[in-house]
């Protein structure tokens, strides 16, 4: 009896870890599972357009600004990552290990800037158009 208990703690725990590595690269969030094709040109122009007009004044592509440069974002997080940190980030900042370091670095807080999901997804096509380049 005592051994299935032990098993169970076990997988309970095991589980528990599983799902927090998740947590961990995907971020914490609405998007839970994003599946990508090849670079949707269109999609990535709508993206553009939101960027500069919502998140410019604290990103460049290149270089540092309040924010970090973007150029390469994705391929240093995962989609779901990105699309989480655009859509919830002050959670991001508080509960994610890599969104805590980076506040750490650049002492301020992304706020959320009113996009949707669609908005979101536009804009990791952006980027994803970038970094095609
Ligand atoms: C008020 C300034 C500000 C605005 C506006 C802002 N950000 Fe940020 N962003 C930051 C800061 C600062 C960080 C680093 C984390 C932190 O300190 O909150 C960051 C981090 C990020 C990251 C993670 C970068 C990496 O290297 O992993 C992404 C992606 C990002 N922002 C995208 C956006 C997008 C897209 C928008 C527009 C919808 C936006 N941000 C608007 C300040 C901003």
């Amino acid at each position: 009896m005592k051994k299935y208990i032990a098993i169970t703690v076990i997988i309970i725990m095991v589980s528990f870890l599983a799902g927090c590595g998740d947590d961990e690269e995907k971020g914490i969030g609405p998007v839970k599972q994003v599946t990508l094709g090849s670079v949707d040109k269109a999609l990535g122009e709508r993206g553009r357009v939101i960027f500069e007009q919502k998140c410019v004044a604290c990103h460049k592509i290149d270089s540092k600004l309040v924010g970090p440069p973007l150029k390469g974002v994705t391929q240093r997080r995962k989609p779901e990552w990105i699309m989480n940190m655009i859509l919830n980030p002050e959670q991001m900042t508080k509960e994610n290990t890599t969104a805590k370091q980076l506040f750490g670095q650049y002492l301020t807080q992304m706020t959320f800037q009113n996009v949707s999901q669609d908005d979101a997804r536009a804009i990791l096509e952006y980027f994803r158009t970038i970094d095609s380049n």
